[in-house]
C-alpha cells in the first residue's frame, strides 16, 4: 500500500478530488465507488468546484456507492441516498441513471444485495474506489468479526458504529441497526483503490492497518494484499506510523 501523509484534512480532501479528475480525465466513462461518512465531504466540495470551474465532466460516469443504512427510504436525511445528492450529484452533471447505491428501502434485502452485486458486474467493475475507515478497522460496513462476506451482503452494525454515527441522527435509538454493503471481496475487485484517513481518533487503527498482519478484526488490514492502493492520510491520522 502506498501512502501519501499530507498537512491536514484539507490537503487530504484536495489530493483525493485530483485523484478522481485525473481518473475521469484518463477515461470519461469511468466505473467510480463512492464512500459517505465525514471524510469524504470535503473531496466532494473540491470535485463540485472542478466542475463548476469546467475542469472535469461527468456525463460520462457511473457511479456505485459502498453501503446504505437498512432499512432506509432515500428521501430520508440521514440515507446515504441523501447524503450522496446534497452533497455531489445535485452539484455535478453525473446522469441519474448512472447513479447507483444498495436500495434501503427494498422489502426483501438479500435480493437487494444479490441485484447490487449483478450491476456491479454488468458494468465491469469499479475503476477507482474511494474509502474510508471506521475507528473500529471497518470497510464500508464490513464490520470485524471472524468471517468476511465477499458479495453484498445485510450486516448487523457494531455498537462502535452505532456510537461512530450517533452524531448524524437526533439519537442514538434513531440509527439503523442494520445495513446492505458491498463485500470485501467487491471492494478488493475495483481495480484502484484511494482511502482518505484524517484525524486523532483514526491513529491507533492507522497503525493496526499497516501492522503486515492480516486479520478479519480489522477488516481494513486485506487492503494490504490489494495491488494498487493508496492511504492519503493527515499527520494526525498517521501518528504512530
Ligand atoms: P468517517 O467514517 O469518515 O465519518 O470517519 C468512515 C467510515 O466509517 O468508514
Amino acid at each position: 500500500m502506498k501512502r501519501i501523509i499530507c498537512k491536514d484534512y484539507n490537503e487530504v480532501s484536495r489530493l483525493g478530488a485530483f485523484m478522481f479528475a485525473q481518473q475521469i480525465w484518463s477515461k470519461p466513462d469511468s466505473v467510480l465507488g463512492f464512500a459517505t461518512g465525514g471524510t469524504p465531504v470535503g473531496m466532494y466540495r473540491y470535485l463540485v468546484d472542478m466542475y463548476k470551474d469546467g475542469m472535469v465532466d461527468f456525463s460520462a460516469v457511473t457511479t456505485f456507492n459502498l453501503d446504505e443504512y437498512y432499512p432506509m427510504s432515500k428521501s430520508h436525511k440521514q440515507s446515504y441516498d441523501y447524503f450522496m445528492w446534497d452533497n455531489l450529484f445535485s452539484h455535478i452533471n453525473v446522469k441519474r441513471e448512472n447513479v447507483f447505491l444498495p436500495n434501503g428501502g427494498a422489502a426483501d434485502a438479500q435480493k437487494a444485495c444479490d441485484e447490487y452485486e449483478h450491476k456491479l458486474t454488468l458494468h465491469g467493475g469499479v475503476d477507482l474506489q474511494l474509502l474510508g475507515i471506521g475507528n473500529n478497522g471497518h470497510i464500508a460496513f464490513n464490520e470485524p468479526c471472524d468471517e468476511l462476506h465477499v458479495k453484498t451482503h445485510v450486516i448487523e452494525l457494531t455498537e462502535d458504529t452505532i456510537e461512530a454515527n450517533a452524531r448524524f441522527f437526533d439519537s442514538r435509538d434513531d440509527v439503523p441497526r442494520k445495513a446492505l454493503t458491498m463485500g470485501l471481496g467487491s471492494i478488493m475487485k475495483a481495480r484502484r483503490i484511494v482511502m482518505l484517513i484524517t484525524g486523532k481518533a483514526k491513529t491507533p487503527v492507522v497503525k493496526q492497518m499497516f501492522s503486515g498482519m492480516i486479520t478479519p478484526q480489522i477488516p481494513a488490514s486485506l487492503l494490504q494484499l490489494h495491488p494498487d492502493v493508496t492511504v492519503v492520510l493527515d499527520t494526525e491520522a498517521a501518528g504512530e506510523l
